[in-house]
């Protein structure tokens, strides 16, 4: 279908004065009945609602009706004017989800529509659904009565209103130290995508690399930061998603790169080579205990991208600064109410360990960006850090 088409069909509407409209809009919608892409219907004092049943409400469904609407409606079996599909994604989820169900004889329940995801990821042309995306009961039950045919029919449908062509659910991140997302395949076969974001090209395997389109705006924001000559250490580089943008936007003029996970490596390698910055960076594979240590006072900045902490890692980072110092960028989980006073300790703390490795800075909090929610309580901070030669002393 093309968007915007109009299409017509014959189907349930109901009406009400246009003073109680949008209550009835609310119950409608809240039983499910309400057809999202229907026009409504208007005439002298009254509003029609487009609902997704071809065949008058039955008497149970008016009784769940009068329940959450206590006013005077009627319905009426009209033409429907359909808008095709929605330019709103949530919208033509709703509706291809309602279409499947149709054909397979079924009503959308309340159920149902709880299982349908409220968002997702879009790497490339690969849309990868949260955990619980059709996943209860209810969506259990659906899909163990439809046929493999009818299940891959649904899952095409999805990908295509989210506007891919393939489709993942994430599954448990492995318990391991690379922290390798699984990922079940829905709706195609290769895990391998490739995108560009503000002008910078990723490629990785989404069954083996952890990526987080969340953290847009930080990655859009390191990579407007002029770096250009400097050196930087980037000390958990993943799949490239600061390495690339400081490399590409930023201008740094060498990044090394510290990663344990191969399969972010080979995303990394592909990609830089990709945007044509593969001479101006550095892979140290492994550990990144055992790498920084060998690029001791070699960086102007060095980023420290992991969470919920990276502190493992600060006095290596601190060392790796060149002695007339330089910046850091550091992420980690906060308490909301705790992010100011974190920053004062943080400052601290680097001071002290700073001074172990005999560097005379004064080390300044220039500024914290606060990425966004982790949970309800916590947020997703990073620290930007300026180390410079003490003056005061000697
Ligand atoms: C959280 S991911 C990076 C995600 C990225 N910041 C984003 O926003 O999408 C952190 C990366 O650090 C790597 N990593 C974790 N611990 C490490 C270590 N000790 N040494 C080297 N790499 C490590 C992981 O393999 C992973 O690729």
């Amino acid at each position: 279908m093309d968007a915007g088409k109009i299409i017509t069909h014959i189907g349930v509407v109901v009406w009400t004065s246009k003073a109680n409209g949008s209550a009835l809009h609310a119950a409608l919608k809240a039983l499910h009945f309400l057809d999202p892409l229907g026009r409504s219907h208007h005439a002298e004092g009254q509003v029609g609602f487009a609902c997704t049943q071809s065949s008058p409400l039955s008497d149970e469904a008016l009784n769940d009706l009068t329940k959450r609407f206590p006013h005077p409606f009627e319905q009426t079996m009209s033409e429907i004017e359909s808008i095709g599909p929605s330019v709103n994604p949530h919208d033509r989820l709703q509706a291809c989800v309602v279409e499947w169900m149709k054909e397979l004889d079924k009503t959308a329940t309340e159920a149902h529509t709880n299982g349908i995801p409220s968002k997702w990821e879009a790497l490339g042309d690969l849309i990868v659904l949260p955990l619980d995306a059709f996943a209860n009961g209810a969506w259990i039950e659906a899909l163990g009565g439809a046929t493999k045919a009818q299940a891959d029919q649904l899952w095409a449908a999805v990908a295509h209103a989210l506007g891919g062509a393939r489709l993942a659910r994430q599954d448990h991140i492995s318990d391991n130290e690379l922290r390798s997302p699984r990922v079940e395949m829905l709706a195609g076969e290769s895990t391998w995508v490739e995108f560009s974001d503000y002008g910078v090209h990723f490629g990785f395997d989404a069954s083996k690399v952890m990526f987080s389109s969340g953290n847009v705006t930080e990655r859009h924001r390191i990579g407007s930061i002029d770096m250009k000559g400097e050196t930087v250490v980037d000390a958990y580089a993943g799949a490239g998603y600061y390495t690339l943008p400081m490399l590409v936007r930023s201008q740094a003029g060498h990044v090394h790169a510290c990663e344990m996970n191969p399969a972010s490596i080979e995303g990394l390698k592909w990609a830089a080579a990709k945007n044509g910055v593969e001479d101006l960076l550095s892979v140290h594979e492994g550990d990144n205990q055992a790498t920084l240590p060998k690029l001791a006072g070699v960086a102007d900045r060095c980023h420290l991208g992991l969470l919920p902490s990276s502190e493992a890692v600060w006095q290596h980072a601190l060392a790796c600064l060149k002695p007339t110092g330089g910046w850091l960028h550091v992420h980690m989980n906060v308490e909301k109410e705790k992010v100011q006073s974190w920053s004062d300790e943080t400052v601290q703390k680097l001071d002290e360990m700073a001074h172990v490795l005999g560097r005379n800075w004064s080390i300044e909090a220039k500024h914290i960006e606060r990425v966004k929610s982790y949970s309800p309580r916590v947020l997703h901070v990073v620290l930007d850090v300026q180390c410079v030669p003490d003056r005061s002393e000697g």
